[in-house]
């Protein structure tokens, strides 16, 4: 199925055409870096790497960042994410925070030094400023971040920053009540827009808006957001809707492109000019706004993947370790946790799970699947 902006997404891409891959496909990041060469780093770096006990997968890709999930629930129900029928685990099979705070010590201990919590939405679980002085603290690691929904937010932003918080991403996909409530299946974007203004006042220098863009949805919103992050001088990124949502109905004309998104930011506000890459992993392309007043991030997962320069891995709630949004499996750190293991096996872990990712998120294999096996919620965005 082609897409009628001209890109066909991995995950729809037929059984026929998998030897030859149309062009968006051809010259991607993942596949176009990584298909000649088992490694995107001079070989002798990545043995230097994994000879340091870093955390080095076959195609040489070093894993830094760890997103920490902390909860499956959630206080709305984004069509994105969540299903409109969930059932949330039971409170048992959720890790406790000593585990999750002895998981994020041994996954330093191997190099990670950037950690996300994540959900579900964290913020909906008791004590998470708690969580965050404990991860705070862990020796190696030098950024801490949390996504949020921020309908919280503005009764926890100044518990976050006062325990040591660095920075916040703050879910922000419509301005208008009526494209929230479509969009979340909740009321609730007052509370949100209250939320950012309080993570500000609460003394958060670094906060993101990320807006997920959905065909037929997302369009008439993409200037009014604009507009908001300028205004108050918080950096936006727009997300290529991705296959993970719960109710399975993504579709690739369900996604709004970044290159859309950059015609309708450059109708309104000029032409905008692509900004310095300072860190290749962060999956954004930064533009900068033709007057200098601020800059959008897109994140173009699905029209131009960046598994390339990937150097992430996901604790899940349950204690499952992952190391792809569209991985297939996982490998199970709370039973060790659970059953006396010593650091030593949870590091052996952690080494195996990466050891097996994949080049890309898969659409090049035979085996590939549609679907990735669970949706956002259950992994951790
Ligand atoms: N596609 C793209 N981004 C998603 N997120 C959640 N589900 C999806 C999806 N299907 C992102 C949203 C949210 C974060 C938790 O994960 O940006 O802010
Ligand atoms: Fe690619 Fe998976 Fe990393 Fe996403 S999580 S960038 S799909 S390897």
């Amino acid at each position: 199925m082609v897409h009628p902006s001209g890109f066909t997404p991995a995950c729809r891409r037929p059984e026929s055409s998998r030897d030859s891959l149309p062009s968006p496909f051809r010259t991607c990041e993942p596949f176009a870096r990584m298909d000649s060469s088992p490694t995107n780093l001079p070989a002798n770096q990545a043995t230097a790497d994994a000879r340091k006990g870093r955390l080095v997968d076959r195609f040489g890709r070093v894993h830094t960042s760890l997103r920490v999930s902390v909860t499956d629930r959630c206080n709305i129900r984004c069509s994105y994410c969540m299903p409109l029928q969930v059932r949330f685990r039971p409170r048992d099979e959720i890790l406790r925070f000593e585990e999750i705070e002895r998981f994020v010590q041994i996954a330093a201990s191997l190099g990670v030094n950037h950690v996300r919590i994540t959900g579900g939405e964290p913020l909906v679980r008791k004590d998470v400023p708690l969580l965050v002085r404990k991860l705070s603290s862990v020796p190696g690691i030098v950024d801490l971040a949390l996504t949020t929904n921020g309908i919280l937010l503005t009764q926890q932003a100044a518990a976050l920053q006062e325990a040591g918080l660095h920075r916040l991403n703050i879910s922000l996909d419509a301005i208008s009540e009526e494209n929230f409530r479509r969009i979340a299946r909740r009321d609730g974007v007052r509370r949100v827009l209250d939320g950012i203004l309080a993570a500000r006042r609460a003394g958060f220098q670094r906060i993101r808006l990320n807006a997920v863009a959905m065909r037929g949805i997302t369009e008439p919103e993409i200037v009014p957001l604009a507009h908001f992050a300028r205004e108050h001088a918080i950096e936006l990124r727009f997300i290529e809707f991705m296959p993970l949502d719960g109710d399975g109905h993504w579709n690739d004309r369900r996604v709004l492109s970044g290159d859309e998104i950059l015609e309708a930011l450059s109708a309104e506000f000029g032409p905008l000019t692509p900004a310095a890459r300072p860190d290749p992993s962060q999956p954004a392309v930064d533009f900068d706004f033709a007057d200098g007043l601020g800059r959008v991030g897109l994140i173009r997962s699905v029209t131009a993947p960046f598994c390339g320069d990937c150097d992430r891995l996901r604790l899940t709630a349950e204690g499952k370790v992952r190391n792809c949004l569209f991985a297939t499996g996982d490998f199970d750190a709370r039973s060790l946790l659970r059953s006396g293991a010593g650091d030593g096996e949870i590091a052996e872990l952690i080494r195996n799970c990466i050891l097996a990712k994949k080049a890309g998120h898969g659409a090049d294999s035979p085996e590939f699947l549609e679907r990735p096996d669970r949706s956002m919620y259950e992994i951790g965005g």
